[in-house]
Order: C-alpha cells, then sequence, then structure tokens
C-alpha cells in the first residue's frame, strides 16, 4: 500500500457544514490518511467556498449554468478532479447527479452522505427537507443519517453506515434535519476514516 496521502475532493453545492466537520477532522489528525485538496463547489454563492478559503484549501465553481449542455458541464467537473488528481470523491450536500462517467472513472471510490436512513428515504427528489417531512408523514419513531458508495442510481450504492435518531413527538422537519445534521458531522469523518484505512492507492 502506499503511503502518500489520499488526495480527496469535497463536492458541494451549500453551506458546507460536513464539508467544515471533515476539514475539521484532518487538522484535528483524526485523518491521518487524508488530504482535501480541491472543494468543488456546483454553486457560486454556496457559503461552503467561504469555509474551503478559511481552511485554505483550493476551490472551483464549476456551475451547470456556464455550460450549455450537462454533458459539458460533468465533463469540465471531471476534468477538475483529474486536474487536481484525486483518488476520493466525497459528496458532502452536492445537489448534481454525477454522470456515468464521472463514477466509473472513480469506482467504489465515491462516497455520499444522505439525511435520512436507505433504501426506504432516498431515492429521487428526497433530499433536503423532502426526507425529512416525507419520515414526519409516516409517522417514523426513528430516522437518521447514511453514508454510502455512489452508483448510477440516486441514493443507492452500497450503505457503509449509518446512525439512527430518534424523532420526538413535536418535531418539524427542521427540528429533525437539525438533530440528525449533528450526526452526520460525527458519523462522516468516521466513516471516512474507515474507508480510508482500506483503500489501495498507487504511489
Ligand atoms: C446534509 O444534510 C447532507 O446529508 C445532505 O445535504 C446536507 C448538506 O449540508 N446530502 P451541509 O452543506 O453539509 O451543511
Amino acid at each position: 500500500m502506499s503511503d502518500r496521502k489520499i488526495r480527496t475532493a469535497i463536492l458541494v453545492s451549500g453551506g458546507g457544514s460536513n464539508l467544515e466537520a471533515i476539514l475539521q477532522a484532518v487538522e484535528d489528525g483524526r485523518l491521518p490518511r487524508i488530504e482535501v485538496v480541491l472543494v468543488l463547489s456546483s454553486r457560486r454563492d454556496a457559503y461552503a467556498l467561504t469555509r474551503a478559503k478559511n481552511h485554505n484549501v483550493a476551490s472551483v465553481v464549476v456551475s451547470p449554468k456556464d455550460f450549455a449542455n450537462d454533458e459539458l458541464f460533468q465533463d469540465t467537473v471531471l476534468k477538475e478532479l483529474q486536474l487536481a488528481r484525486v483518488d476520493l470523491v466525497c459528496l458532502a450536500g452536492y445537489l448534481r447527479k454525477l454522470s456515468p462517467r464521472l463514477i466509473h472513472a472513480y469506482p467504489k471510490r465515491i462516497l455520499n452522505i444522505h439525511p435520512g436512513l436507505l433504501p426506504t428515504y432516498g431515492g429521487a427528489g428526497m433530499y433536503g427537507h423532502h426526507v425529512h417531512s416525507t419520515v414526519l408523514a409516516a409517522g417514523e419513531k426513528e430516522s437518521g443519517c447514511s453514508v454510502h458508495l455512489v452508483d448510477e442510481e440516486f441514493d443507492h450504492g452500497p450503505v457503509l453506515a449509518e446512525k439512527r435518531v430518534a424523532v420526538l413527538p413535536g418535531d418539524t422537519a427542521e427540528s429533525l434535519a437539525a438533530r440528525i445534521l449533528e450526526q452526520e458531522h460525527k458519523l462522516y469523518p468516521e466513516v471516512i476514516h474507515q474507508f480510508s484505512e482500506t483503500l489501495e492507492i498507487e504511489k
């Protein structure tokens, strides 16, 4: 196994609190094999970009709005990852579906965190508050968050770990989201650590 660090890209579209948790874990020495070499945002106004800057991590915006079609957009995302010589890709609130070409370029090397339990509360349209409202409407006693490998279907690849969170009486989508997000910040760095310990990279 190579003893160099795993060159990691974090893909974001929003606030980037999971990005923050990962960068914090790297700085605290909890992710000894991980080096975050790139933050790629699909939105120019994502606060995650400020977080990257605060941690002196390189960032780039690749916005679908700047491209004539999805293929050109996706090709540019892939090109940025290749330019940065990335080994591992972590999606953290990234709201675009990845192209098959990109997924095939990083086989079993793309992770995602989802704010719900899979497979029941995943799939197309199940993101953000949609997940939490659906969980509440179903009268579930538990929800949670899941880290999974990314394949070509939304929220579909093998689940690596999940953390369950109780649904409390009086919960709203917002209160449940906040309680789950706290757990995401613990779970994602832990799973990235475990995953990184077994990942073989070329020298
Ligand atoms: C998180 O709830 C994550 O599970 C989902 O998108 C949200 C991103 O939040 N995929 P943040 O940008 O990390 O704060």
